[in-house]
């Protein structure tokens, strides 16, 4: 099925290519990312205003493929890579997904020069520049730092029922209980892409295993049939009896609507969230929503970030690097962070740019463990985290603790 989209979307991408493009494709500047729509492109959006302020003769193709977490915009970037026909500057997030793929090809240039130019040096986190580089070389820039432990709940739902949002397993079992006896989703989920419910069993591994040994499975030095994953999986088994029925139909938009709208009390979803909706949907954060950690994993950040680098064979260099210095720099992420729900990379962004979460999440961030998120590909090489979702998928609908261990036990030779 994954095969017959990449041909798919490969033959595609080839057809619009053959007609007269590649001239265009010397002088356009190509940006590559999977943002479109509610939820996703309003921060896009303004990047690129203020770019087109400033660059007015330099134009620019938002060549942007639709797609959750880039399930159909990866695919198609893989086959414009592999046939040497990459866009000017594309979308992928700091960690495996860049170093695994990108740069162990040899298809990325590094940024060093660039970086020394922005004087960004002491201007983006170590934690993170350590995610974006290899062999002593930066390979992207980091436009956003997205949180994916996160736990957005409708107030209203909760004021009336004079329930609590969840800080541990049992207190979330015992809410999902209140709600279910009431006729109300506890948990909205819409995993029609999987790696919507990859994101939960993660953050439940993260609060099991803490965030030193969470990061021990993606290196090999803990088994994925460790006791603790077991646990995790027996707790996700337990949460997936409290999500809505039509969840595999529904994907994350649709899943938060069911929380706005109140047909669902909770959702676990990145930041990304808070984007749609307070931009999308007009809710107002700790008035018609709030927040918090998901349970047990206070302290830690599931850490999703987003960053461009500039792929090798790339015809207008400078105006990629144009693009890039905009991108890091503090307007730039100031244009664009507020309305996506991340916070900016940069250490120094003007927090009075950010609502109370933006606020609150730019200090939980100074002092958290961070851990690189699966689902989102910071974690794991791209093979396995397509095995694991996969199996995601299938431990959705069947449930089979020992069946959902082994399937992960037998990815983890996709680790290296
Ligand atoms: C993530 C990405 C976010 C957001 C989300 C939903 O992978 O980092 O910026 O777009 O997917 O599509």
């Amino acid at each position: 099925m994954a095969m017959v989209l990449v041909f798919a979307l490969a033959a595609c991408s080839s057809k619009s290519n053959s007609d007269g493009g590649k001239k265009n494709k010397k002088q356009e500047l190509e940006i590559f990312s999977w943002w479109t729509g509610a939820g996703e492109e309003d921060g896009l959006k303004a990047l690129l205003k203020l770019f087109g302020d400033k660059y007015p003769d330099i134009k620019v193709n938002n060549a942007a493929v639709a797609g959750g977490a880039g399930t159909n915009a990866k695919a198609v970037l893989a086959s414009r890579m592999q046939g040497n026909d990459p866009p000017s500057t594309f979308q992928v997030h700091a960690g495996a997904e860049l170093n695994a793929s990108w740069v162990a090809a040899g298809k990325m240039e590094p940024l060093n020069d660039l970086y020394k130019e922005q004087g960004w040096d002491d201007k983006f986190p170590q934690s993170l520049i350590d995610m974006i580089s290899k062999d002593g070389n930066i390979y992207s820039v980091p436009v956003d730092i997205h949180r994916g432990n996160v736990l957005w709940y409708n107030k209203k739902v909760f004021d009336d029922n004079g329930l609590q949002p969840p800080k541990t397993f049992d207190d979330f079992f015992k809410v999902a209980e209140a709600l279910q006896s009431k006729g109300i989703t506890p948990l909205a989920l819409g995993d029609k892409e999987p790696w919507a419910a990859t994101m939960i069993f993660e953050n439940i591994l993260v609060a099991k295993l803490g965030a030193d040994d969470y990061k021990k499975l993606w290196t090999g030095e803990i088994p994925l049939d460790d006791a603790k994953v077991k646990e995790s999986a027996e707790i996700f088994k337990k949460m997936m009896g409290y999500v809505n029925k039509d969840h595999s139909s529904r994907n994350w938009q649709d899943a938060s609507q069911l929380v706005a709208k109140g047909e669902a009390a909770m959702n676990v979803m990145g930041d990304w969230a808070k984007g749609y909706f307070v931009n999308d949907l007009k809710l107002k954060l700790n008035q018609d929503f709030g927040y918090t950690t998901t349970p047990e994993s206070q302290g830690m950040f599931m850490i999703i970030s987003d960053t461009f680098g500039l792929p090798k064979g790339v015809d207008n260099v400078a105006d990629v690097k144009k693009f890039l210095g905009l991108l890091g720099s503090v307007e730039g992420q100031d244009a664009f962070n507020p309305l996506k729900g991340s916070i900016p990379a940069r250490v120094d962004a003007d927090p009075s740019k950010y609502d109370d979460y933006g606020k609150a999440t730019m200090e939980d961030f100074k002092s958290a463990q961070l851990a690189p998120s699966l689902a989102h590909g910071s974690a794991a090489p791209e093979g396995f985290l397509t095995k694991v979702n996969q199996a995601v998928n299938i431990f959705v609908t069947q449930k089979d603790v020992n069946a959902f261990i082994s399937s992960l036990k037998n990815a983890s030779g996709d680790l290296k």
